[in-house]
Order: structure tokens, then C-alpha cells, then sequence
């Protein structure tokens, strides 16, 4: 078997980067080991910056996502018992993130591979990576095969998220990777009911950190600071229900409205960054060289913009036989990682509690939120941050 790109892994990155590529008339093949059904179905990320969603309408793949995502044009950060709203919109030009669930994005992304004749190998297993300097091959097993099948390439594009093998493919001499653990994870719930709010709540409060946001007028996604190590066999319906009021209501009167819980798990936090995102013809993309916490909202969106770099090198590559624009690959990627490890990393802590905390870190968490959220310096901080930043181009 023969592509110019071969792609590991069909989550956002790996998605997207078919679809641009495919644009442009180079040909991949996408190879994913979990099933169409498990990855369309599985729950994480909600929100969308501006330029994700211009890139999805760009590429013709933004029908339901304008038709049933969400445009919200604020956010609020609560703490003290009050909210203070961040006013994207008014901040950044008009600008606005829109809430639609990543499972969604990833049912349009392979529909649409699907229908535009772009190959996908779903179940695919034992995949590995060779001769990745010169004349790469990706070798696996095709769902239902015993054979290992090969597949050649000019390059590879290693989609696979956190734990998937193209990253080990750098030699470790060669890279380097810096990563934060914390000792906290989130608590995530979908529930049958109305909104609470109209806009996402950030809360920073004594006993953690909670958030909600939501999927649809009838489902609501919520969250909560637990520790790393919990298990959700500890966390009952009541449990989640008790510290969910704790932790967002206040003297403002807001008031949260419960539903049955039909989805819930915990996810760890963690910081990583992986440097170089390229080793000769191989190019990391997404998780597999980078992961933010999830405070932020970026995880997603850096996925998506670290493929439309990788796609407008390898365009130049084809239409030009120029490796210039790809050598840059990763000093124009990591400087918008960076960017957003920064924005994730103050989220993180100036919103959530930590068992080292002394009463004098309590306090100036307060003072930090306090500040960002009463200047109008601090404020369009959160805001640009927020509806997210620019690619920077050139090396
Ligand atoms: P992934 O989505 O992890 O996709 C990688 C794919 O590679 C997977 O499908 C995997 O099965 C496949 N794979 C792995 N190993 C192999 C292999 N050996 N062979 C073949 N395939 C393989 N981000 C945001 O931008 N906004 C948010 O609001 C947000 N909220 C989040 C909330 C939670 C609770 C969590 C957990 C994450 C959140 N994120 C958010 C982060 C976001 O979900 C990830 O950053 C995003 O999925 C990264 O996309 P990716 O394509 O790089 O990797
Ligand atoms: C959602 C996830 C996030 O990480 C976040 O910061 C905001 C919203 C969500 O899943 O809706």
C-alpha cells in the first residue's frame, strides 16, 4: 500500500489534516486503532475557538456545527460567592467561541473522510514506525486480517494522542519533554436538564474547582475538581450533586438545576510538551507532542491549528519541493503551545485548590482573579486568550 501522507490516529488532528490536505489535492490514508463507533461516541471537549470554527466552514464541514453548536460571546469566573463575566465579544472584535461537543466535530470529520473518498482503517492494530528519516513505512494489522499490511509514505503524521507509539519514534536523545503532573484530576458528568445559566461558569471556591457548561437546551456538561486518585465508584449521584451546589452557589442567588446523571467519569490533568514535533519525515500533531489542562479549554484547538501548519508545509513541499515551510514545523507550532500552556497553567491555578495550598496562596488566587477580572489590562487578557490566538508564522 502506497499515500504521500499516512496518518496515525482519527481524532481532531488526524481528522483535519486529512480534510486539508485533501483540499489540496494530496492523497492520505487514516489509521485508527479504536472503532468508528468508540470514537464517535466517546465524551470530552465542548469548546471551539473562532478560528477552529472558520477553519471547519472553510473546509465545508461546519453544517451542524452552525446549525446546532452554540455561539457564546462570554464567560464568567466566580469566586467570592459572585460572577464576574468576561465579555469576549466586546474584548476581542467580535470574536466568540461556540460549545459543540468533540465527539460531534468527530462525526462530521469522518462522514464527510467518507464521503470525499479520503481511506480510513478503524481497528487497526500492532501499528509501528519505520525507517522514519529516509522512506517511511507504517506497518499494522487490519481489523479481521492475521497479515501485517505496510504502508508506505513521503511522510507521517503521528495523530495518535498521549499514549500512542509515533512520539518514541524521535530518538530520546533527540527530543526533549517537559511535563507537569498534577495531583488533581476533573470529575466529569453530562445530565438530563435545562440549562443553570446561560453562559459557562468557571468556579473557584474553597472546596475545588466546578464548572458547567453544556451540550443542548436538555443536556448539561459539568465538572469537578476531585483528587487524582479517586475512583468514581466513590462519587455517587448525591455526592456529585452536594459538591456541585457547594461550590457554585452563593449570596447572588444563582441556583443550580439537577437532572439524572447519564454519563460520568475522571480524567487526569497533566502538562506536556514534547520538543521537536518533527524527526525527518515524521510530524507529531495534537496530544501526541503536547497536553494542556483542561481549564482552559485549548486541548482541541491546538490539535487543529498544529494541522494546519503541518498541512500548509507539506502543500508547499508538493507544490515547490521546498522543505523550508516544514523545518519551521515546530518552532510555529510550539510558539502558540507555549502560549497555551501559559493561559491553561494560570487557569489551573489561580481556580483550583491544592492540598499544599497555606492560606496565604488562597489569598492571592483572590487577588490574581481579582485583578484580571477589574482591569480592563487583566480582563482582555482572558478574553483573547480565551476565543484563542493567532498562529504565528515565520521562523
Ligand atoms: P486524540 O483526540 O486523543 O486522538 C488520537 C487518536 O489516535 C485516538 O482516536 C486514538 O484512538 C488514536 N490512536 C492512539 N494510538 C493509536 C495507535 N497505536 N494506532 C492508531 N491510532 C491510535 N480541548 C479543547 O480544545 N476544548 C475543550 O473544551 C476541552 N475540554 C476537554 C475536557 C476533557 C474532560 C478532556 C479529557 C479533554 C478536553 N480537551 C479540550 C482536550 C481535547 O479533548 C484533546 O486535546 C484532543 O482530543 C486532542 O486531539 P488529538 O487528535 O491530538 O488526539
Ligand atoms: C468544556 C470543557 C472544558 O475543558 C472547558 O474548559 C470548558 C468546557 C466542555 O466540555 O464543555
Amino acid at each position: 500500500m502506497k499515500t504521500q501522507v499516512g496518518i496515525i490516529g482519527a481524532g481532531p488532528a488526524g481528522l483535519m489534516l486529512a480534510h486539508l490536505l485533501h483540499r489540496r489535492g494530496i492523497e492520505s490514508i487514516v489509521l485508527e486503532h479504536r472503532s468508528r463507533r468508540d470514537i464517535e461516541e466517546t465524551i470530552r471537549a465542548g469548546v471551539l475557538e473562532q478560528g477552529t470554527v472558520d477553519l471547519m466552514q472553510e473546509l465545508g464541514l461546519a453544517d451542524r456545527l452552525l446549525a446546532q453548536g452554540q455561539p457564546h460571546h462570554g464567560f464568567e469566573l466566580r469566586f467570592g460567592g459572585v460572577s464576574h463575566r468576561v465579555n469576549m465579544s466586546e474584548l476581542t472584535g467580535g470574536k466568540h467561541v461556540t460549545v459543540y461537543a468533540q465527539h460531534e466535530v468527530i462525526k462530521d470529520l469522518v462522514g464527510a473522510c467518507e464521503r470525499r473518498g479520503i481511506p480510513m482503517y478503524f481497528e487497526v492494530s500492532q501499528v509501528s514506525l519505520e525507517r522514519v528519516e529516509t522512506d517511511p513505512v507504517i506497518r499494522f494489522v487490519r481489523c479481521g486480517d492475521e497479515a501485517p499490511s505496510a504502508l508506505h509514505c513521503d511522510f507521517i503524521a503521528g495523530c495518535d494522542g498521549f499514549h500512542g507509539p509515533s512520539r518514541q519514534s524521535i530518538p530520546s536523545q533527540l527530543r526533549t519533554e517537559y511535563r507537569k503532573e498534577y495531583p488533581i484530576g476533573w470529575l466529569g458528568i453530562l445530565t438530563q436538564a435545562p440549562p443553570s445559566n446561560a453562559e459557562l461558569i468557571y468556579s473557584g471556591h474553597e472546596r475545588g474547582f466546578a464548572l458547567i457548561s453544556t451540550r443542548s437546551p436538555d443536556i448539561q456538561r459539568m465538572y469537578l475538581q476531585v483528587d487524582a486518585t479517586d475512583h468514581i465508584d466513590g462519587w455517587s449521584d448525591e455526592r456529585i450533586w452536594s459538591e456541585l451546589h457547594a461550590r457554585l452557589e452563593g449570596t447572588d442567588g444563582f441556583r443550580l438545576t439537577e437532572g439524572p446523571i447519564i454519563q460520568k467519569n475522571i480524567v487526569p490533568m497533566r502538562s506536556f510538551v514534547c520538543d521537536p514535533m518533527q524527526y525527518g519525515r515524521l510530524f507529531l500533531a495534537g496530544d501526541s507532542a503536547h497536553i494542556v489542562p483542561p481549564t482552559g479549554a485549548k486541548g482541541l484547538n491546538l490539535a487543529v491549528s498544529d494541522a494546519r501548519v503541518l498541512a500548509e508545509g507539506m502543500v508547499h513541499f508538493y507544490q515547490t519541493n521546498s522543505r523550508a515551510l516544514l523545518e519551521d514545523y515546530t518552532d510555529i507550532c510550539l510558539r502558540r503551545v507555549w502560549k497555551a500552556q501559559r493561559f491553561s497553567n494560570l487557569m489551573t491555578s489561580m481556580l483550583h485548590r491544592f492540598a499544599d495550598h497555606t492560606d496565604y496562596d488562597r489569598k492571592l488566587q483572590l487577588a490574581e482573579l481579582g485583578y484580571l477580572t477589574s482591569s480592563s489590562a487583566g480582563i482582555t487578557t482572558l478574553a483573547e486568550n480565551y476565543v484563542g490566538l493567532p498562529i504565528e508564522w515565520g521562523s
